[in-house]
């Protein structure tokens, strides 16, 4: 095509992808992402794992050239994330001795990861998912029982934004979560915003990551998820969109006999249906809406091959595997 898939959304919200710097190394991929995405997010680099390994040891170099690689061709760049319950280092919650560290300890390593962090990037980083996936996904819970609410209790979310608006009062801070368009899940993501909101934590907007399937969301419940979301004052980005061509079943991880996992005709149509269903939302609520960002560049690869199925690939993405559009592609631009 001549035009990029950015380019058709200029008026509405950047278009964002998630990349690794090895993608980045390809030239025909590294041109591809210029020709049609204007915002990237890196899928690990930046993951307190990955960067942060050991106390006083930051790992800058696949951040850097993901940062590099978007400054040098004018792409924007969303952080992705500084507090999460998965991809943490161990050494985060325990002393020397092995013995877990105490609420006051573990907050001043959280501050120091974060202003480290945000401060290395002032300026290049106009976005972080400052908190990623806090709340449970037992409906009869609320908040997950991760090492950081074991220790600190409620108190890590608040102290993460502050740290984050210390550190870099410009950046947009964002938490981020999936299955927020569910009712239950979606209340539960609500109350917690609300709480923030009420007592003016400096948070600015909501990432509602969506992965998605062909089965799910409805029209209406993605359109009541940003309606609510948006009555906060928070701005709303959908940050790693992908469309599975399965259903999305909690805890599913073996396929039904006899289970047909082929990219049939009929889950391409489904898929387009949804993908066209999802961009009109998009649009229409652009007031709200300031990005949208793909897990993941084309069918080649995807964080979803293999998951939650072992061996089983999925087709979620705009592009197949020569990163060529498909039926999905032209149901986004064709409006
Ligand atoms: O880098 C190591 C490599 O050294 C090692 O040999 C290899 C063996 O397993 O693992 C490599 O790390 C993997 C990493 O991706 C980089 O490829 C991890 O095992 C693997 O767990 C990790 O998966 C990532 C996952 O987050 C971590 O939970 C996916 O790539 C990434 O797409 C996914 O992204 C998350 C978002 O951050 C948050 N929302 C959900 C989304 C999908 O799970």
């Amino acid at each position: 095509t001549a035009k990029g898939l950015k380019d058709y959304y200029k008026s509405f919200f950047p278009i964002g992808v998630a990349v690794s710097p090895y993608v980045l190394r390809d030239s025909a991929t590294a041109a591809f992402i210029v020709k049609n995405f204007n915002s990237v997010t890196p899928e690990n680099a930046m993951k307190m794992g990955p960067i942060h390994p050991e106390e006083n040891r930051y790992n800058w170099r696949d951040a850097d050239a993901i940062v590099d690689f978007a400054t040098a061709h004018g792409i924007r760049v969303r952080g992705h994330n500084l507090c999460w319950h998965e991809q943490t280092p161990e050494w985060m919650f325990y002393d020397k001795a092995g013995k877990q560290v105490t609420k006051e300890v573990l907050l001043q390593r959280l501050k120091d990861h974060i202003t480290t962090v945000v401060n290395r990037y002032k300026g290049k980083i106009y976005a972080w998912d400052v908190v990623n996936e806090a709340i449970d996904d037992d409906s009869t819970q609320f908040l997950r029982n991760s090492m950081w609410y074991k220790i600190c209790g409620e108190d890590f979310i608040a102290k993460a934004f502050e740290y984050a608006h210390e550190a870099d009062p410009n950046a947009v801070l964002f938490y981020n979560d999936y299955n927020t368009e569910r009712p239950e899940k979606r209340e539960r993501v609500y109350r917690l915003l609300k709480k923030l909101v009420d007592a003016h934590v400096p948070i600015n907007a909501v990432g509602l990551q969506a992965h998605w399937s062909i089965y799910e969301p409805t029209r209406q419940e993605l359109e009541t998820a940003i309606k609510k979301f948006a009555s906060l004052g928070l701005k709303v980005q959908f940050t790693e969109l992908d469309i599975s061509v399965y259903p999305w079943e909690k805890n599913k991880r073996e396929l039904r006999p006899g289970e047909d996992m082929s990219y049939s005709d009929e889950r391409k149509q489904k898929q387009g249906d949804q993908y066209q269903m999802v961009f009109e939302v998009f649009r229409k609520y652009k007031k709200n809406v300031t990005g949208v960002t793909f897990w993941n560049i084309s069918d080649r690869y995807t964080w979803l091959d293999g998951y939650p199925v072992p061996g089983r690939k999925n087709y979620p993405l705009l592009f197949d595997k020569n990163l060529k559009p498909k039926e999905a592609f032209w149901r986004v631009v064709n409006f």
